[in-house]
C-alpha cells in the first residue's frame, strides 16, 4: 500500500524550483475534541476526528533557506547540534521534500509563544515548516495537502494551518489522504482561552510515547474511540451555535475521559499533577456560583480554560496570573494565512 502523503509530496516535488528563502507562520492550538490514539502509527492516522482553537500569533516562525555550509538547525536563534532531538526531526522533516537529493538546508525556527506558559510547540512548528519547505520550494500546495504533510510530523500539526475552529477528520482510506485538518467557517469573537500554567517542568512521557502505551495497555481504553467520534460531532453543533453552555460541559467531559484512559494504563499515564486537580476543584466551586468557564487540558500539568468574554474578569480574579487569549481578535491573528 502506497503512502498517500509521499506519493503527494514526490508529485508536488517534481516542479520544484532550487530552494529560495522562505518564511512562514502558524499559530500554536488547543484540542476542545481531542486526538488520543492512532489506527496507522507509520502513517500517523488517528482512531477518531478532533476539534481545535487555534492561539492567534501564539505559534511558530520557521525560515528555510538554501545553505552553503551543510545542514543547520536554529531555534530561538540558537544553533543546535546536528544530533539534538529537535534537529534531528526538524531535518527528518525536510527528507520528506528532498528525498536523497542533496540539498543543504537552513532551518530557523522561532516559537512566538511566551515558553512560561508551558504550551507544546510541535503542532505549530510542524505546520509552519510545512508551509516554510513548500514555500521554499516552489511547491502548489493547498493548506488541506500541507495539512495532511504537517501530519507525518505530529497529529496535532494538522489543525495548526488555520486559525479559529479547526476539525480534523479522522477519514477512513488506508492511505490517508482523507486524514487533513478543516476549517470551520465561522468567528465566535467573544471566545476566549485562559492558560493557567501550573507546572513547566519536563513531562515524564512526550504525548506521542503516552498515547501509544495507553492505547496498547489501558482496558479503559476500548470505550474511548467511539465516544471520542460522538464528543467530536456534539462539540461542533455547540461551536455552530455558539452555545457554551452546551459547549463547554462536553470539551471537560472529553478531556477528563481522555485522562482516565490514560490513567488505567499500566502502567499508569499521569501529566496532571496535584495542582492540577486543585486548579480544577477551584473552578468547579466558582462554577457552583455561576461562572461559566471550563477546563481542558492536554498531555501536561497546565490547564486551559474556555469561556466568554463577558467571563474574563472574574477568571481573571479567580485565577490571577492566567494569560488571556482572544483568538478571533485581529491583533491576535495578524498573521492570518487566508486560502
Ligand atoms: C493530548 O499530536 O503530539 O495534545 O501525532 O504522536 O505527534 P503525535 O501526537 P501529538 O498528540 C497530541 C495529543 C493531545 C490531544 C490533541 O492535541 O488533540
Amino acid at each position: 500500500m502506497r503512502d498517500a502523503v509521499r506519493d503527494l509530496i514526490d508529485n508536488a516535488m517534481k516542479s520544484a524550483r532550487a530552494p529560495e528563502p522562505f518564511t512562514a507562520r502558524a499559530p500554536s492550538n488547543i484540542a476542545l475534541s481531542k486526538y488520543w490514539g492512532k489506527r496507522d502509527r507509520a502513517r500517523n492516522l488517528p482512531l477518531n476526528s478532533s476539534l481545535s482553537i487555534s492561539l492567534g500569533t501564539w505559534g511558530s516562525e520557521t525560515r528555510v533557506a538554501p545553505s552553503e555550509a551543510g545542514d543547520q538547525v536554529r531555534l530561538n536563534g540558537h544553533p543546535l547540534a546536528a544530533g539534538s532531538a529537535f534537529a534531528r526531526k526538524a531535518l527528518a522533516f525536510a527528507d520528506l521534500f528532498r528525498g536523497q537529493n542533496d540539498i543543504p538546508l537552513l532551518i530557523d525556527s522561532h516559537n512566538t509563544i511566551p515558553t512560561a506558559a508551558g504550551l507544546a510547540s510541535s503542532a505549530s512548528g510542524f505546520a509552519a515548516l510545512t508551509q516554510a519547505l513548500s514555500g521554499a520550494f516552489g511547491l502548489a500546495l493547498d493548506k488541506a495537502e500541507m495539512s495532511r504533510i504537517a501530519r507525518l510530523g505530529s497529529g496535532s500539526a494538522t489543525r495548526s494551518l488555520w486559525h479559529g475552529f479547526v476539525r480534523w477528520e479522522r477519514g477512513t482510506a488506508e492511505d490517508g489522504h482523507d486524514s487533513h485538518g478543516v476549517p470551520l467557517d465561522l468567528a465566535w469573537p467573544a471566545f476566549r482561552i485562559a492558560i493557567i500554567e501550573v507546572d513547566t517542568a519536563p513531562k515524564p512521557w512526550s504525548s506521542r510515547d503516552g498515547m501509544n502505551h495507553t492505547v496498547d495497555t489501558s482496558p479503559l481504553f476500548a470505550g474511548w474511540p467511539a465516544q471520542a467520534e460522538a464528543d467530536c460531532t456534539a462539540i461542533e453543533t455547540a461551536i455552530a451555535g455558539r452555545d457554551m453552555a452546551t459547549l463547554g460541559p462536553l470539551v471537560e467531559a472529553n478531556a477528563l475521559m481522555m485522562h482516565a484512559t490514560m490513567q488505567a494504563a499500566r502502567p499508569a499515564v499521569t501529566y496532571l499533577t496535584g495542582e492540577s486537580w486543585a486548579v480544577l476543584a477551584r473552578l468547579q466551586a466558582a462554577r457552583a456560583e455561576g461562572l461559566a468557564a471550563y477546563a481542558t487540558m492536554d498531555a501536561g500539568p497546565n490547564v486551559k480554560l474556555i469561556f466568554e468574554a463577558a467571563h474574563q474578569a472574574d477568571v481573571d480574579r479567580l485565577f490571577p496570573g492566567a494569560r488571556m487569549i482572544a483568538p478571533f481578535d485581529p491583533d491576535h491573528t495578524d498573521f492570518r494565512n487566508k486560502n
